[in-house]
C-alpha cells in the first residue's frame, strides 16, 4: 500500500480493521453468546456490558497476529472473545477500585448494581473465560491467560498499594503498567502467534510488540487523564489524581519541579477526597513545567519501539495494519 493510502488508514479504527472485518463481526457475536445466560442477573448485566462496545484493540491484535502466519481456522474468533471478556472483568472490577462512575459513556457496572453484585460478576466472566480456554485445541493458551491474569491483578494490587506514595519512581510505574496492561496486550499477540503455529523466536517478537504497545497505550492513557476530553473518553478524567495515583506526568512534576511544589503538592494529595480546585491547582503545575510533554516522549519511545519490533515480519497487509496501531495509540482521543 502507498504511504498516502496507509496514513488514511491509520487514522481511525474502523479503516484500522478494514482487512479483517469480517473476523471482528464474529467476534462480536460471539461476545452476544457470551452474554446469554439462563441466570437473569448475569444475562442482564452482560447484556447491559456488551452493548457499549470500547475499541476491541486486543481481539483485533489477536485476529491481525494470527494472520500474519495464514492462520486459517476458526479458533481466533473464540479466543478473541475471551481476551475480550478477561479486559471487560478488568474493567468492571477496576471501577470499583478506582470509585469510577462512567465507563463507555454510561453508567459503570457498580454504579448500577453496586460493588457486591460487580465483584461477584467480574469473577463470574474471569473464571468462565478459563473454562472455555479449556476447549481451546492449544493447551499453551490456557497457561497464558492464567498467567496474565494474575499478572494483571498484581498490576493492579502494586498500583492501590502504592497510591498516594510520593516517592513511587518511574520504574515502579513502568513496572506496574507493563503488568496490568501491557501483559493483556502481548498475550493477544502471543496467542495469535501460537494459532499460526509461529516459531519460538516469531512468538518472543509478537509478546514484545504487544509489551511495547501495552506500555505506550497506558501512557497515553494516564495523560488523557490529564487533558482528554471527558465526553470523548466516555470515563471521568482527573481521576488519578483524585484517587491518589502517581502516574507518570505527576512522577516527572515530583522529580523535576522545584522543592516548593513537591511540598504544594504533597499537602493537596493528603486530602482523600480531592476537590475540584484543588485538582486544578495540581493540573496547573504539571501544565507548566514540561511534564505532560515528557509523558508523550516516553509513550512515542515505546510507541517506536513496538513499531521496530513488527517490523521484523514480512511486508503483508495485516503486518501493515499492526505496524498502524503504535501511531493510532499515540493519537488516540479515546
Ligand atoms: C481501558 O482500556 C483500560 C486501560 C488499559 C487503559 P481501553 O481503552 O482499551 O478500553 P475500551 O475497551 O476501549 O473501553
Ligand atoms: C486500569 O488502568 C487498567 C486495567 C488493567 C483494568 P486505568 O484505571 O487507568 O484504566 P481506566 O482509565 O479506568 O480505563
Ligand atoms: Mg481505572
Ligand atoms: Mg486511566
Amino acid at each position: 500500500m502507498v504511504r498516502a493510502q496507509l496514513q488514511k488508514k491509520g487514522q481511525n479504527l474502523k479503516d484500522l480493521y478494514g482487512d479483517i472485518k469480517k473476523d471482528m463481526d464474529e467476534v462480536e457475536k460471539e461476545l452476544r453468546l457470551f452474554s446469554q445466560s439462563p441466570n437473569k442477573l448475569i444475562a442482564e448485566i452482560s447484556t447491559y456490558l456488551f452493548q457499549k462496545s470500547g475499541k476491541r484493540i486486543r481481539p483485533a491484535l489477536l485476529v491481525l497476529c494470527s494472520k500474519l502466519f495464514d492462520y486459517k481456522g476458526k479458533e481466533h474468533i473464540h479466543l478473541s472473545a475471551l481476551i475480550e471478556t478477561i479486559h471487560t472483568a478488568s474493567l468492571i472490577h477496576d471501577d470499583i477500585i478506582d470509585n469510577s462512575e462512567f465507563r463507555r459513556g454510561i453508567e459503570s457496572v457498580h454504579a448500577k448494581w453496586g460493588p457486591n453484585i460487580t465483584v461477584l460478576l467480574g469473577d463470574y466472566l474471569y473464571i468462565k473465560t478459563i473454562g472455555l480456554s479449556l476447549q481451546s485445541s492449544y493447551p499453551q493458551v490456557v497457561q497464558i491467560l492464567t498467567d496474565i491474569s494474575a499478572r494483571m491483578i498484581e498490576g493492579e494490587l502494586n498500583e492501590y498499594y502504592l497510591s498516594g506514595n510520593l516517592n513511587v519512581a518511574e520504574k515502579d510505574y513502568l513496572d506496574i503498567i507493563d503488568k496490568k496492561t501491557a501483559s493483556l496486550f502481548s498475550a493477544a499477540c502471543q496467542i495469535g502467534g501460537v494459532l499460526g503455529n509461529a516459531t519460538k523466536r516469531e512468538e518472543n517478537i509478537l509478546i514484545d510488540f504487544g509489551r511495547n504497545l501495552g506500555i505506550s497505550f497506558q501512557i497515553i492513557d494516564d495523560l488523557l487523564d490529564f487533558t482528554g476530553d471527558e465526553k470523548t473518553l466516555g470515563k471521568p478524567v482527573l481521576s488519578d489524581l483524585s484517587e491518589g495515583r502517581i502516574t507518570l506526568p505527576l512522577i516527572y512534576t515530583l522529580n523535576n519541579d522545584g522543592k516548593a511544589n513537591r511540598k504544594r503538592i504533597a499537602e493537596l494529595l493528603k486530602n482523600k477526597d480531592l476537590e475540584k480546585d484543588a485538582q486544578e491547582k495540581i493540573l496547573d503545575i504539571v501544565k507548566s513545567n514540561g511534564a505532560l510533554e515528557y509523558t508523550y516522549q516516553k509513550a512515542e519511545e515505546f510507541s517506536l519501539k513496538s513499531k521496530r519490533t513488527i517490523a521484523q515480519f514480512p511486508k503483508s497487509i495485516h503486518r501493515d495494519s499492526l505496524a498502524l496501531l503504535p501511531d493510532f495509540v499515540l493519537k488516540r482521543k479515546k
